[in-house]
């Protein structure tokens, strides 16, 4: 499959999908990268590994509708079949969101639906879990619908919160789990059939 990773950040997740396909844990190819930050070092990523990166942000449109069509060129000009947000911190367009009806996925530092929604993102999301004093956390995968962190689950995995873990520490051991389950998030839509069950996505 073509993949187009949107990041807004560092680009850790973009790099472990890279690395997974180097890897051949996954045949799809990343190719394209789109950032709605054009200092994201994403994007410095997808250029040493000669992946287009294209930075390309609602700012610079005069319009919703020019902005969302030329994300939708963009989309068709690489023939994407999964986008997949990587820390990408901005909600799509609602066209985009409706064109890849089941076909985005988006890596979230927690366990949704516990820590999600506006403002959830990055190391708030750390703070928040520790001030709460959860005993674990973890990351999820899940599809994009037009809210922030709100549709199926596609796939979850725990870490245990140790008392002296600060924000900085969590955030370490939950990236480490997002490196695993996306890549393996993607391999399970090369192989398989999503169905939607509820706020679950089974594979047959
Ligand atoms: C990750 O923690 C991801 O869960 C969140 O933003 C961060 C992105 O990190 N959505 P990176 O840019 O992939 O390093």
């Amino acid at each position: 499959m073509n993949i187009c990773v949107m990041a807004s950040g560092w680009g850790s997740n973009l790099e472990s999908i890279i690395n997974s396909q180097k890897k051949g844990i996954i045949s799809s190819r990343v190719a394209l990268v789109i950032s709605n930050n054009s200092n994201s070092n994403a994007l410095n990523i997808a250029r040493i590994n000669q992946i287009p990166a294209v930075h390309l942000s609602r700012l610079r449109f005069d319009s919703d509708g020019e902005y969302a069509s030329e994300f939708l060129n963009l989309l068709k000009k690489y023939n994407i079949e999964l986008i997949v947000l990587a820390g990408y911190l901005k909600l799509l367009p609602q066209v985009v969101v409706h064109t890849y009806k089941n076909r985005i996925l988006n890596i979230h530092p927690a366990l949704l639906p516990q820590f999600g929604g506006k403002g959830m993102y990055g190391m708030f999301v750390h703070e928040a879990v520790i001030k709460k004093g959860e005993k674990f956390s973890g990351a999820t995968v899940h599809l994009v619908d037009e809210h922030y962190d709100t549709g199926p689950i596609v796939l979850q995995e725990k870490v245990e919160v140790s008392s002296d873990d600060t924000p900085e520490t969590l955030q370490k051991k939950v990236l480490k789990i997002e490196h695993k389950i996306l890549p393996e998030a993607i391999k399970l839509y090369e192989t398989k059939t999503p169905v939607i069950t509820g706020r679950e996505v089974k594979f047959t």
